[in-house]
C-alpha cells in the first residue's frame, strides 16, 4: 500500500516523507514546486537510500490530480501538506489563499471518496485558536475569531472536514494543529528554504547568524510574558514528522475523525530563542527592539496529553536541537546556493 503525501518536497512534507521511509512505508509525492525544489528529491535518496516516486502536479488540476489516482491504485492514505502558507501575503491576495487552500483540499477529499481512499491527514495550525484566552491550548477550547485569510481557511478546511466526515462515516480524518515548527534534518541536507524575507523567527535568526541580514528585529517587549517578548511552542520538525507517522497508525484503527495539537507543550519567548541559538552554534545574532507586529499575541503553547496518551506519541528534541539543526541546515543552504 502506499502513502500520498501532497506538497511532499516543501518543508514539513521532506522531512515526514523521510520518516515514513524509515517506518518501511512506500511514498508517492506530489508538489507543485511553487516554494519547493526538484532536487529535493535526491537529498531524501541522501538521506534514506530511497528514490520516491514523483509528481510535479498541482492539487488545483483536478485531471492531473486524478491521474495519481488512477495509476497508483494501491494508495491507502493522504497526507495533505500542499497550500500557501505566508500569513502576510494571504492579507494581500486573500483569493489566492482561499482558491489555493481550499480548492485543493475539495478537490483531493473528492478523488479520495471516488476512488475510495479512506486516511486523511490534514495538516492544520495552532492559529485556528485565533486570540487565545488562555494557555497552554486545549484541543476542545474554542476555535475562530482567525485574524488573517491563510488562519481562516484553515478554520474553513476544518469544517468542511467535519461536514465531508458526518456524510462519510467510514473515512478516518486526522486534523494535526500545529504550533510553531522549527529545525532541520540532523543531517543539515534538508531544511526550510523560505523565499524572500522571511516572516517566521527561525529562518530570520538563521539569515542574520550567516551574515545576510545584519540584525533581527524583535517585534516587541512589553507583552506580559517572562520577558516581555512573543512566546511561542517551537517543535523540531522532525518531532512533528514523527506525529504523522503516529497518525497514520491511529487512522489505521478505524477512529473517525480525530484531532491532535501537535507541539511541546512548552512556550519559548523569541529573547529566549536567540540565547538558546546563541549558546549552541557558539554565534552570535543581533538583534533590535522594534515595535509590536501587528496580529501577534503575547502567548501561544499546546497542551498535547491528547496526543501522548492516543497516538503515544511527544516531542523529544528540545529547543537546542532545533537551533543547531537550524544553524546545520542555514550554512550547507548557504554553501550550495553560492555553488
Ligand atoms: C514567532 C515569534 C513574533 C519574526 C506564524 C503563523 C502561524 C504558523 C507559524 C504557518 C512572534 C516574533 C518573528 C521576526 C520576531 N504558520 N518574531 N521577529 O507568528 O507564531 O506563527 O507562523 O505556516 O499560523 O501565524 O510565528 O515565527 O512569525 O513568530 O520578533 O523577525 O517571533 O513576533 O512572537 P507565529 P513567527
Amino acid at each position: 500500500m502506499a502513502i500520498l503525501v501532497t506538497g511532499g518536497l516543501g518543508y514539513i512534507g521532506s522531512h515526514t516523507i523521510i520518516e515514513l521511509i524509515k517506518k518501511g512505508e512506500k511514498v508517492i509525492a506530489v508538489d507543485n514546486l511553487s516554494n519547493s525544489k526538484i532536487t529535493m528529491i535526491d537529498q531524501i535518496e541522501k538521506i534514506t537510500g530511497v528514490r520516491i516516486t514523483f509528481y510535479q502536479v498541482d492539487c488545483l488540476d483536478k485531471e492531473k490530480l486524478e491521474e495519481v489516482f488512477k495509476e497508483n491504485k494501491d494508495i491507502r492514505d493522504v497526507i495533505h501538506f500542499a497550500g500557501s502558507k505566508a500569513v502576510g501575503e494571504s492579507c494581500v491576495k486573500p483569493l489566492l489563499y482561499y482558491e489555493n487552500n481550499l480548492m485543493s483540499t475539495i478537490n483531493l477529499l473528492n478523488l479520495m471518496i471516488k476512488y475510495g481512499v479512506k486516511n486523511f491527514i490534514f495538516s492544520s495550525s495552532a492559529t485556528v485558536y485565533g486570540t487565545p484566552k488562555r494557555v497552554p491550548l486545549y484541543e476542545t477550547d474554542p476555535i475562530g475569531g482567525t485574524t488573517n485569510p491563510y488562519g481562516t481557511t484553515k478554520l474553513i478546511i476544518e469544517g468542511i472536514l467535519q461536514d465531508v466526515y458526518k456524510v462519510h462515516p467510514e473515512m478516518n480524518i486526522a486534523i494535526l494543529r500545529y504550533f510553531n515548527p522549527i529545525g532541520a534534518h540532523e543531517s543539515g541536507l534538508i531544511g526550510e528554504a523560505p523565499n524572500g524575507i522571511p516572516n517566521n523567527l527561525m529562518p530570520y535568526i538563521t539569515q542574520v547568524a550567516v551574515g545576510q541580514r545584519d540584525h533581527l528585529n524583535v517585534f516587541g517587549d512589553d507583552y506580559p510574558t517572562v520577558d516581555g517578548t512573543g512566546v511561542r511552542d517551537y517543535i523540531h520538525v522532525v518531532d512533528l514528522a514523527t506525529g504523522h507517522v503516529a497518525a497514520l497508525e491511529k487512522l489505521a484503527t478505524n477512529p473517525g475523525l480525530v484531532i491532535y495539537n501537535l507541539g511541546t507543550g512548552k512556550g519559548t519567548s523569541v529573547l529566549e530563542l536567540v540565547k538558546a541559538f546563541e549558546e549552541a552554534n557558539n554565534v552570535k545574532v543581533p538583534y533590535e527592539i522594534a515595535p509590536r507586529r501587528p496580529g501577534d499575541i503575547a502567548e501561544c503553547y499546546a497542551n498535547c496529553d491528547k496526543a501522548e496518551k492516543e497516538l503515544h506519541w511527544k516531542a523529544t528534541h528540545t529547543i537546542v536541537d532545533a537551533c543547531r539543526d537550524s544553524w546545520k541546515w542555514q550554512q550547507y543552504f548557504t554553501k550550495e546556493s553560492k555553488k
